[in-house]
């Protein structure tokens, strides 16, 4: 099939290089110059683990362009896969969908054109989106559109840093669409997937025993608030194992024994239990925002969503009065983060809580040195409202420091020296905001170690 991808973020990005390692013919669109020369050119714009790999085996199926002329009239099927970042009000600001509809609208012909929204949008999106994309083709043409197009919702799930996998071995697909042409191209589409018959890319095997992958057909609304509910779910989890931390540490128990013994449960399930200082990332602050707005349009209130909000942003504020605690005064202490991005394997800096806790120390008079061993470069360039001393080794940031903060859990930060590093500091106080790092070993080195509810 000829597929065109309509914005070339991570979603963007792993969709189109997906695609074209299972034979279809991609072009990738997007408006911005530099981001399609440098993709041209073989460099990507994201740290996602794999991505270069499989563009590289994609390749003679995949192209790049910025040109909407180009990338719409041999099209069967367009991915709408463009941002949808937060406005001011919690609700999400669609202006690239409109943008990238019209465009659509402007250089479709009258044959079936099957348009698929991948970006997280608010529920209505779909009938929106196609009135959009036919209003442009009548002011175009100066006639109504004579063929078919249709919409749907395909909304994606994948994790930054493990995205490669989720789009190969999903746990499931989802198609919204009560259009039967529609439903018939995307299942077809999705075939090798749903079936797992495709040969894996070499670096990425198929996990043992898969079998075939759920094939979820709805109505665009249903898809749309799947996506919704899906992440709201997940950031309810963490909240809630971050709730239950802090009364674990006030009675003297363990979170992650806790996290152990209710996840073996499997109505409950053991991932996304990991207590620490709470969950940010591109999606689960702009969705959950955008589910309480879409409700309070319709006159519903979601407490339990507004619950997880509450506590994921008390979890950060946590960190704060753990290092006053430990340290009584903030003002002209140095303190030192390990991680910046907002969860390893990515580099990317949305709603990081590591930025976000920077903030609150450097408010409150504290020195901040840190490090990330992929988000650096981004982080000089993007994070400038913030003053944070950035080091190019983690080493650095426990040089004078009154206490070192571990906010990513970064697979290399497990195997620091910290023998050698506790000499570097000016006070021993080592707050693992992940529960990540060896408890045991790190008291034994002499370090006064503060986990999350433990
Ligand atoms: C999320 C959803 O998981 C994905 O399905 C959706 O498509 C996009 O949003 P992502 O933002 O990439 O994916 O990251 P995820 O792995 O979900 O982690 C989000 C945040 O939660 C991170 O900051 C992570 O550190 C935190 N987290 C995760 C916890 O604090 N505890 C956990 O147990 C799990």
């Amino acid at each position: 099939m000829n597929l065109t991808i309509v914005g070339t973020g991570y979603v963007g990005l792993v969709t189109g290089a997906a695609f074209a390692y299972l034979g279809h013919d991609v072009v990738c669109l997007d408006t911005d110059e530099d981001k399609i020369r440098s993709l041209e050119s073989g460099k990507l714009p994201i740290y996602e683990p794999g991505l270069d790999e499989l563009m590289r085996l994609g390749k003679s199926k995949l192209r790049f362009t910025t040109d909407y002329a180009d990338a719409i009239p041999g099209a069967n099927v367009v991915f709408i896969t463009v941002g949808t970042p937060l406005s001011g009000d919690g609700t999400p600001n669609l202006s690239f969908v409109a943008q990238a509809a019209e465009q659509i609208g402007q250089e479709m012909g009258d044959g079936y054109l099957l348009i698929v929204n991948k970006s997280t949008v608010p529920i209505g999106s779909g009938n929106w989106v196609e009135s959009i994309v036919r209003d442009s083709f009548e002011s175009k043409n100066g006639r109504r559109l004579n063929g078919t197009c249709a919409v749907a919702s395909n909304p994606e799930f994948l994790k930054e840093g493990s995205a490669l996998a989720d789009s190969f071995y999903p746990d499931r697909i989802v198609v919204g669409s009560k259009n039967s042409r529609a439903v018939a191209l995307l299942s077809d589409l999705y075939r090798p997937i749903v079936n797992q018959d495709f040969a894996p890319p070499p670096f990425l095997p198929r996990p043992e025993g898969l079998g075939a992958v759920p094939l979820v057909t709805t109505d665009i609304a249903s898809a749309e608030l799947i996506k919704y509910a899906a992440n709201a779910f997940l950031t309810v989890k963490i909240s809630f194992i971050n709730e239950i931390s802090v009364l674990a540490a006030k009675v003297g128990a363990d979170i992650t024994e806790l996290s152990r013994g209710i996840g073996l449960d499997c109505r409950i399930g053991s991932r996304f239990l990991q207590a620490g200082i709470g969950w940010g990332g591109s999606c689960f602050a702009k969705d959950t925002a955008a589910l309480v707005a879409t409700g309070q349009e319709y006159g519903i209130r979601l407490p339990i969503v507004d619950a997880a909000r509450q506590v994921n942003c008390h979890q950060r504020e946590l960190v704060i009065d753990k290092l006053l605690e430990e340290l009584k005064i903030l003002k002209g202490r140095t303190i030192g983060l390990l991680g910046v991005a907002f969860k390893p394997n990515t580099d990317d800096l949305r709603d990081a809580p590591a930025i976000d806790i920077a903030k609150r120390l450097s408010i409150r008079g504290a020195k901040v040195l840190a490090h990330d061993p992929v988000a650096l470069p981004r982080a000089r360039k993007e994070v400038t409202d913030v003053p944070i001393h950035f080091k190019d080794t983690a080493a650095e940031v426990f040089d004078d420091a009154d206490a070192v903060v571990l906010a990513t859990d970064w697979e290399e930060y497990r195997t620091l020296p910290f023998g050698q590093l506790i000499s570097k500091m000016a006070t021993p106080v080592l707050l693992d905001g992940r529960n990540y790092l060896d408890r045991e070993r790190l008291t034994a080195m002499g370090y006064r170690y503060c986990g999350v509810g433990r």
